[in-house]
């Protein structure tokens, strides 16, 4: 690999701390669990574990309500865990990344308790308090993004908070100076215990209107969407005021490491193209200050159409400032599963392009071995979003449920207890153990394009040259030092000829997605489908990489 940062051509894989091992029994996942599974990950071929929030928490929003932010959730561990863990991971040779939720805390935070314990209490202002609108009510029209206003009551001292959330996540001060350093030393704690960098929580939604302005109502609001979207969040995101938060977050990260081997901000952040690159914070003079990657979640969205993601991936490309690090997303803990999204044939393909297109790729636990999300049933939904806002499918339980790892032990080899969510149904076919023995398996296709990906320098550091294919084809190069790989992706049912012109010369198949090719990764010369006058043919839901 190159001398660039490690986040720049790494691999990052996101656990759901809940939802991966658990080591004691009581059926929640846990570090030492994680710890118990490096080995996997290892064999896999990541660069780095983030790790969704693992702190103290009541868990009204699963650890995304964090009632300390310096410690960690006796259901996962303790310090000490997790000391031993990134120990551990870095003996391994991968990276840890912490999750940070710095817009709210939870409301059994101390700092929230002492803020509504009194108007004068000097930690009032760390949260933001508002008096009834005129003639009673919520003080504005802002909507939680879980459902119903962002505003909740506080009888005791007769004002309303704001959450953007939950109303067990109340929403922080960023414009108060003590908020910032609080969060700043939080981060501090956690860089120097040795985290590798932090995937920041919503981090566009940190400042909100000054003058506390309605949001305009939303004229695309369609009834039966999710609620929050009926008005449109002008005034309570992407505020102008984050960049400097964006700044100082950086600049206390660049306090730790160096250049080689710094500590990565991974910006959540779900905004339009344009306003996705005012995230990696260019200056005047070019210089990059902000969030080393912000998460593009382009793919999640996408309709699964070869058309659209050519565009998509031609505009990100083109959009990006000058050397700021791209990168890739197909899902994560809130978003459907790429497997049930796409279907299986789908999936592999997604896995091709992840791992061929320019930039980070990041994976979502379970996908490499092409889970799906599973139904849960009303009497077992454990997610407050599907509670607040039931059969919307917005709910998260179904792609938070346990890894699968083993056919043959109980609960797949996740618990010894009962699984906080139930497993699918599927597990005792579709596991880790079961598909490292299986040549054709996800889980094969996945190690062995993340070892291609390492070995060849135009996958992880080359250029990349849009092809044109037509509408059912996806084609694209990635160049590097005079190395042309040539990737096609044919997202149609039926089998598609690429035209001679757009492969290479005398091609040869570096990799296919197709499972009767996978044990055939090496063949030189003219692959399986190749007619020099013709062009390669490929399979339906096919893909390739070719070199010259
Ligand atoms: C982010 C998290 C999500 C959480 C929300 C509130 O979007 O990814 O899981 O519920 O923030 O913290």
């Amino acid at each position: 690999m190159s001398a660039d940062a490690w986040w720049k051509n790494g691999i990052v894989y996101q656990i759901y701390p809940r939802s991966f091992q658990d080591s004691d029994g009581d059926g929640i996942g846990d570090l030492a669990g994680i710890r118990r599974r490096l080995d996997h990950l290892v064999a896999l071929g990541v660069d780095a574990l983030w790790i969704s929030p693992c702190y103290p928490s009541p868990m009204a929003d699963f650890g995304y309500d964090i009632s300390d932010y310096c410690d960690i959730d006796p259901r996962f561990g303790s310090l000490a865990d997790f000391d031993a863990l990134v120990a551990d991971a870095h003996a391994k040779g991968l990276r840890v990344v912490m999750d940070f939720v710095p817009n709210h805390s939870s409301d059994r935070h101390p700092w929230f308790i002492q803020s509504r314990s009194a108007r004068d209490d000097p930690k009032r202002d760390w949260y933001l308090w508002r008096d009834p609108a005129e003639g009673g009510g919520p003080p504005n029209n802002w909507r939680s993004n879980f459902g119903g206003p962002a505003w909740t009551f506080d009888a005791a001292t007769g004002q309303y908070y704001c959450h953007s959330f939950l109303r067990e996540q109340p929403d922080l001060n960023w414009r108060n100076p003590e908020v910032r350093a609080a969060m700043y030393e939080a981060m501090r704690f956690w860089l120097r215990r040795g985290v590798d960098g932090f995937r920041i929580d919503v981090l566009y939604h940190l400042v909100k209107d000054d003058e506390f302005r309605d949001n305009p109502p939303n004229p695309a609001f369609v009834e039966g969407q999710d609620n929050a979207h009926r008005v449109l969040p002008l005034y309570t995101s992407d505020r102008p005021e984050v960049q400097q938060i964006v700044i100082e977050m950086r600049k206390v990260a660049d306090e730790f490491g160096d250049a080689k081997s710094s500590r990565v901000l991974i910006g959540e952040l779900y905004l339009p193209l344009a306003r996705l690159m005012a995230y990696y914070g260019e200056d005047a003079n070019g210089v990059l200050q902000g969030v080393q990657l912000p998460f593009n979640f382009q793919l999640i969205a996408a309709e699964w159409q070869a058309p659209v993601i050519d565009r998509i991936v031609r505009d990100y490309e083109a959009a990006l400032p000058a050397g700021a690090a791209p990168n890739w997303v197909l899902g994560n803990h809130d978003k459907p599963r790429i497997a049930s999204r796409v279907g299986e044939a789908g999936a592999r393909l997604a896995a091709l392009l992840l791992l061929t297109l320019r930039g980070t790729p990041t994976l979502y636990y379970g996908d490499e071995i092409g889970m799906t999300d599973v139904p849960i049933p009303p009497d077992e939904v454990q997610d407050p979003f599907e509670k607040n806002e039931p059969g919307k499918g917005l709910g998260r339980d179904p792609q938070r449920t346990p890894m699968q790892w083993s056919g043959g032990a109980p609960n797949a080899g996740f618990t010894e207890g009962r699984p906080w969510l139930r497993l699918a149904s599927d597990w005792r076919q579709r596991n880790v153990e079961a598909q490292w023995q299986d040549e054709a398996s996800m889980l094969r296709l996945y190690q062995r394009l993340i070892a291609l990906r390492r070995d060849e320098p135009a996958l992880h550091e080359g250029r990349y040259e849009p092809i044109d294919a037509g509408t059912e084809l996806l084609a694209y190069a990635r160049v590097c030092r005079g190395r042309r790989l040539v990737v096609l992706l044919n997202f149609g049912a039926e089998a598609a000829v690429v035209s001679h012109e757009l492969v290479p010369i005398r091609p040869r198949l570096l990799f296919s997605t197709a499972a009767a090719a996978s044990k055939a990764t090496d063949n030189s010369g003219s692959g399986p489908g190749f007619e020099p006058t013709v062009g390669w043919t490929l399979a339906p839901f096919e893909g390739v990489i070719l070199s010259d």
